[in-house]
Formats: C-alpha cells, structure tokens, sequence
C-alpha cells in the first residue's frame, strides 16, 4: 500500500512538474524524452529493422547453387510484422523534435569521411526541419507500404517497398548526412 501511495505521489509530482513546463509558449522543454541521438536511432532502430526486412527476401549463389530466401511460416511473418512496426514507431521518433544529431563532441564516423560533420548536420537540422520532416513522413509512409506487405503476405510486394525503402534512407542522408553522389 505504501509503494502504491509513493507512486501515486511521484505520478502526480511528474504531472505537476509536465504542467509547469509547458507555462510558456517559449518553452523548449519536450514533453519527450530525447536523451537519444539520431545516431542512436539509425543504429538501434532504423537500420537493424531496415535490415532484417532487406535480408527476407533474397537470393543467394554460393558452391552449392542458387538460394532464394523468402519468409514462409507464421512465425516468419510476424517477426517481419515486429520489424516493420519498429521502422513505422522509428518515424514518428525521427519527428520528435529537440534531439541531437550525435552526442556532444562526436565526430565524423571514420568508415564515412567524406559525411558532413554532426555540427554541420545539427544546424542544417535547425535551420531546415521541415525538410528533414518530409524525409522522414516520406520513410513512414513506405513503412505503411510494408506494413500491407506483411499482413497481405505478398513477397513480391515486400521486395518492391524494400527498394522504395532503400530510396527514401538515401533521399535523407544524401541531403543531410554526405554529399549527394556525383552523376557519372
Ligand atoms: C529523415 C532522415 C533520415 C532517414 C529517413 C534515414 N536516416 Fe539514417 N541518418 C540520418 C542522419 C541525419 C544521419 C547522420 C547522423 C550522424 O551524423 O551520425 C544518419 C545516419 C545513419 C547511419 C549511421 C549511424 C552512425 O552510427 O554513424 C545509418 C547506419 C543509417 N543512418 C541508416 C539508415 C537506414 C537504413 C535508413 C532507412 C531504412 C535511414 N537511415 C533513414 C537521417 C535519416
């Protein structure tokens, strides 16, 4: 009963505390948790559900002939329906303002160099959100491609939204993250 009455209290304390911060029409406290970076998201969110969805559908020529993989049982497609629901909830977390591009001081990630520096890209963010919340409405709704995909089971639906998929990660980064590729 008494954790009961300190939770209650600590509820009511965070509510109360929520209602203060939100005074101010110039309040810049989220009612968001955004101690995560986009750089956290890309790496814990986006790209390994990205990922598993890009390697469900796939063909594979080794020594021992040529191997197509695409998702058959029901527990196959629910963990492809679990992939797709995190890129779908990766995109409203990518709307969310007030985050930092990367932790403070962080640089330019070695395998990339020729990526513009996180400062760089935290002004481009300030300064031009809309931009970068149009990439990312644009991912979320080939999320919701692959959402009818998965629940329709069409393979060849899945492969085709997986390509789009491809198109709209690169659409962002080649504004935000590096340098468009030169045209050859
Ligand atoms: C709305 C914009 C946006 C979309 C959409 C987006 N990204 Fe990113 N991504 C970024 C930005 C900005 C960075 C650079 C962050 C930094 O400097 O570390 C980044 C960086 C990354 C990184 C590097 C993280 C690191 O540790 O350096 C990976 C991997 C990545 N994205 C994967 C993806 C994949 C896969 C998709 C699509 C399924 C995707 N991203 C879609 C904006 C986006």
């Amino acid at each position: 009963m008494q954790a009961q009455q300190q939770i209650l209290r600590l509820l009511s304390l965070s509510a109360f505390l929520l209602a203060s911060s939100q005074g101010g029409a110039q309040s810049s406290v989220s009612e968001f948790n955004t101690v995560s970076t986009i750089r956290d998201l890309m790496d814990s969110v986006i790209d390994p559900n990205a990922d598993a969805l890009w390697e469900s559908v796939r063909t594979e020529i080794n020594e021992t002939g040529v191997h197509v993989y695409q998702p058959e049982t029901d527990a196959d497609w629910l963990a492809l329906r679990h992939n797709v629901v995190s890129l779908i909830e990766g995109g409203n977390s990518l709307l969310i303002p007030g985050r930092r591009v990367a932790p403070e001081g962080a640089g330019t990630d070695p395998e990339i160099p020729y990526a513009y520096p996180p400062e760089q890209i935290q002004t481009a963010l300030e300064n031009e959100r809309p931009v970068f919340n149009g990439f990312a409405s644009a991912f979320q709704s080939v999320a919701m491609q692959l959402l009818n995909a998965v629940d329709a089971r069409d393979v060849n639906a899945l492969d085709e939204s997986g390509e789009l998929l491809d198109q709209a990660c690169e659409a962002c980064h080649s504004y935000f993250w590096y340098p468009p590729a030169p045209a050859n």
